[in-house]
């Protein structure tokens, strides 16, 4: 007996605790039992040795889930930039990157600002330090992992915002962001369907998913630009991928205190809504509110990413604290939801339950409602009637 125990024990060393993570926390994998003589097959699927911090941030955390995987796996965060000018980033920055090989995402998605701009007096040095910074700790960690990189551009990173005279009051700003950009050592690793205005508007393609990234850096999109987006949301490619995602990084609607007010959303939000539901966009992942809510408006799923960087900030009502939130989003195409999404506070790495958030939030240019809820009670209608317009309490 104790010779079974000593090679039992032997094999769980042998095998390392890499093994042991996967085995009780992936249990979709299909390998969960350890083999001296594993056949071809068994080696094929286990999943790779995690490297030695991942290993050590799993170690202190404890428990993490690791939800059952879909036929796609994105891993999401948005917003990673820390004060102006800043070379740095928030622990929760680094510890995302460094765990990731555990969740093993087939792409990295990002809602914008990655670096820490919109500061008036920036040299170009400056702004250089902060994209090498960014590709030290964020990009350069995924291209060794091979983890293609889907991103659209922030307020931080180039915003987009205009002068009385029509011109852009950070144009030193949005160069630099493509320069850093269109050097082919920054390739993300995507599959391009059409560079239009690569990296501010651009499409591409993975694993039948169809990705439209605009420019949603302040809350004007030209109309040139929008007469491109449409065109490119009714081209075969995008009407025959199995799903459609849109990035940008103003949300159409305000989810949270702060952030409440014109500026701070697309304008013409019910048109843009009208627009990428006639062309059948699944989910549109903003980030810039820096509060994590999962919600819909008619046919279009809002996910509503919290942040990595500085400045989590409250939703515009209910009770939750101002977390710091990674999403692992997992697409299932043969499911009638398509996407489920597992959301991890970043500090205790533990899962957010999403029925902890307010069942409806009433920005000032429109209620959306959590991913979940499908008509408001009599009283929450009420409650929305009393900030908005009638017009508006729709969802
Ligand atoms: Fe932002």
């Amino acid at each position: 007996m104790q010779l079974i125990l000593g090679i039992g024990a032997g094999i769980v060393l042998a095998l390392g605790a890499n093994w042991l993570y996967a085995a009780v926390f992936q249990p979709q994998i299909s390998v969960v039992s350890p083999d001296l003589n594993p056949s071809p097959e068994v080696v094929a699927t286990r999943p790779p040795e995690l490297p030695p911090e991942t290993k050590a941030l799993l170690a202190q955390a404890g428990n993490i889930v690791n939800p059952p995987r879909g036929d796609v796996r994105l891993m999401v965060m948005s917003d990673l930039n820390d004060a102006y000018g800043s070379t740095t980033y928030s622990p929760e920055v680094t510890k995302a990157i460094k765990i990731m090989p555990f969740w093993r995402p087939d792409m990295v998605v990002c809602s914008g600002d990655m670096v820490a701009g919109q500061y008036p007096a920036l040299t170009q040095a400056q702004m250089r330090a902060m994209w090498q910074a960014f590709d030290k700790n964020v990009a350069a960690p995924l291209r060794q992992a091979k983890t293609p990189y889907g991103f659209t551009l922030g307020n931080h990173d180039a915003s987009s915002a205009l002068s009385v005279t029509k011109k852009f009051l950070f144009a030193q700003e949005r160069n630099m962001a493509a320069e850093y950009w269109r050097n082919p050592q920054h390739n993300p690793g995507v599959k391009f369907v059409d560079q239009f205005e690569f990296p501010f508007y651009f499409t591409f393609e993975f694993k039948d998913i169809f990705f439209l990234v605009w420019d949603g850096s302040s809350h004007h999109i030209p109309t040139e630009k929008l007469a491109w987006v449409e065109k490119a949301l009714a081209s075969p490619r995008a009407q025959q991928a199995k799903m459609r995602i849109l990035l940008g990084h103003l949300p159409l609607y305000a989810v949270s205190i702060g952030r409440n007010d014109p500026g701070e959303v697309m304008e013409n939000s019910d048109k843009l809504r009208a627009m990428l539901e006639k062309y059948k966009v699944h989910t549109y992942i903003s980030g810039h509110h820096h509060a994590y809510y999962p919600a819909h408006k008619g046919k279009l799923q809002l996910l509503h990413m919290g942040i990595l960087g500085a400045g989590p900030r409250p939703l515009l009502t209910g009770n939750t604290p101002p977390w710091k939130t990674l999403t692992i989003l997992d697409i299932r195409f043969k499911s009638p939801d398509l996407t489920t999404y597992t959301t991890y506070d970043m500090r205790t790495m533990r899962v957010i339950d999403q029925n902890l958030l307010p069942r409806f939030l009433a920005g000032h240019n429109g209620m959306v409602m959590r991913r979940d809820v499908n008509q408001l009670s009599a009283s929450e209608r009420q409650t929305c009637l009393q900030a908005l317009d009638v017009a508006l309490c729709t969802a």
